[in-house]
């Protein structure tokens, strides 16, 4: 049912965690299921590339392994190289998912594109493509059940 990769980064996903003092924070939660995303930037203000991302989530193995992926996807790219890497690229990367299980690829690129947009907030910048996201949680709000 899974590629071999989706195991790999549900069984062994890359850069889980919290980057302190992120330049951007994007969490964002899946109408369908309740899952939840949270994910941290560190960008360069100068050259805007992306020196770092980490990710939490409170979601399915999908989700695990989409998010696990994404974040490797966007490590070293600029900002609008991010913009690029949607739910299709993370899933191509990943050889794939079940049908059933394509709307939990959202959750990543969602959450991503939520931390842009808050990077931009404080920064005061227009990043092209990029609209504000529609199902941003705030602070308190996410369930405080085990986490990834
Ligand atoms: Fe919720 Fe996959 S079932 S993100």
């Amino acid at each position: 049912m899974y590629s071999e990769k989706v195991m790999d980064h549900f069984q062994h996903p890359r850069n889980v965690g919290e980057i302190e003092n992120a330049s951007g924070v994007g969490t964002v939660g899946n109408a369908k299921c309740g899952d939840i995303m949270r994910i941290f930037l560190d960008i360069d203000d100068e050259t805007h590339i992306i020196k770092d991302c980490k990710f939490k989530t409170f979601g399915c193995g999908a989700a695990v392994a989409t998010s696990s992926m994404a974040t490797e996807l966007v490590m070293g790219k600029t900002i609008e190289e991010a913009m690029e890497v949607t739910n299709k690229a993370v899933m191509e990367a990943l050889d794939g998912l079940p049908p059933v299980k394509i709307h939990c690829s959202l959750l990543a690129e969602e959450a991503i594109h939520a931390a842009l947009w808050d990077y931009a907030e404080k920064h005061h910048i227009k990043i092209e493509g990029l609209s504000k996201p529609k199902s941003d949680i705030h602070e308190g709000e996410e369930d405080t059940e085990e986490e990834y």
